[in-house]
């Protein structure tokens, strides 16, 4: 049977979940609890059916597991499904989720959540182990429902599943109107770019986003991603031959290696020279290098906090400038409005 396209599938089970039977379930799901809210339930289980995938990747396991191992139950070819959950209440062995009869064969897998860098931010992640998942193929559904936001959000787990993933892998966000989800939402697309496209999906009483994974970008290659995306903007917006401040340590600017000649800011001899003692030493430096032929100054995720530490500088910059960029990983000051 010839595979749907990922829209194509998205588009169908939203149009066929209102006919998905839940009265299977034993006591009915709430929308208030703790479980996919009725609405996921129907859409999650109508994707399975109509995107027929061979491996599910589920982050937080429970009813939603029941219900997946459910609708995937009647697929053939066979599909399987890893379930990770941090809490052995709601994993292996817990009686949290138990596998259906006739549901599809889950591979549960306990994984502790930890901090781990992404690409410079420190964030929560499951300590996914591969070799514990149902399967060593990637993942063609993955539903992210967990980590809770107490214990570190879900920002981290998409970085995390695109060591799972494949071009076309469908990721399924719920709770996706709380602010949390939405925060997470806007620092995916600020530094996955084109490699994600992103929709929220109409009518879900918690919200639910799907991620459709165009080009995986795996954790090891994150870090990369984050300075290829700042290098582009930063020469789409700075003219050729215009000169860049670098705000902070040289190592950020020289991994940039923009096409534009660049100043570490502050700087002596063309060399970083610290961070400035107090905002009138960074407005005199700021001065002092705009003479200079300065017209714009960056600011890289490493020296974000110089922007709430140097509020005289941050105020300064806005007076003389522009923020002609602010995002997850870099904030761009125009400076050329006083010439
Ligand atoms: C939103 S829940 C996941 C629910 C699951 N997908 C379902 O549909 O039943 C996220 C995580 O919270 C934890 N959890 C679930 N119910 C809980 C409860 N009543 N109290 C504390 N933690 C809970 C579990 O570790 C779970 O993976």
């Amino acid at each position: 049977m010839k595979s749907i396209e990922p829209n194509q599938a998205i588009e169908q089970a939203l149009r066929d979940a209102p006919q998905v039977d839940l009265s299977w379930i034993e006591p009915p799901p709430t929308a208030d609890g703790w479980t996919l809210a009725p609405d996921a339930l129907r859409f999650v289980t109508k994707i399975v059916e109509v995107l027929r995938p061979r491996h599910v990747l589920e982050l937080g396991s429970g009813l939603s597991t029941r219900l997946l191992s459910r609708a995937a139950g009647a697929l053939s070819p066979k599909c399987v499904i890893s379930s990770v959950d941090h809490d052995p209440q709601f994993n292996w062995g817990s009686g949290g989720a138990t596998e259906e009869n006739g549901g599809a064969k889950v591979k549960f897998h306990l994984a502790p959540l930890v901090v781990r860098e992404f690409g410079g931010k420190l964030l929560g992640a499951y300590l996914i182990q591969p070799e514990k998942l149902a399967t060593k193929q990637p993942a063609d559904l993955v539903v992210i429902d967990g980590p809770p936001v107490n214990l570190g959000g879900r920002e981290g787990t998409l970085y995390q599943v695109m060591d799972f993933a494949r071009p076309g892998t469908i990721v399924l966000l719920d709770d996706s109107k709380r602010p949390e989800e939405r925060a997470a939402i806007k620092a995916w697309e600020e530094n996955l770019g084109d490699a994600v496209t992103i929709r929220q999906l109409p009518g879900f009483a918690k919200g639910m986003a799907s991620i459709v994974i165009n080009r995986p970008v795996a954790t090891k290659d994150f870090w990369r991603q984050r300075f290829e995306l700042s290098k582009a903007e930063i020469e789409r917006i700075v003219p050729e031959g215009q000169s860049v401040l670098i705000a902070g340590d040289n190592w950020w600017g020289d991994e940039l290696d923009l096409a534009r000649p660049v100043l570490p800011f502050t700087e002596k001899d063309r060399k970083y020279w610290g961070e400035p003692a107090d905002d009138a030493a960074a407005i005199a430096e700021l001065d002092r290098l705009i003479a200079g032929g300065a017209r714009f100054i960056a600011f890289g995720w490493p020296t974000f906090w110089w922007l709430a530490h140097y509020k005289g500088l941050t105020a300064e910059l806005s007076r003389r400038g522009r923020r002609v960029l602010d995002n997850d990983r870099l904030v761009l000051f125009d400076l050329r409005k006083h010439e």
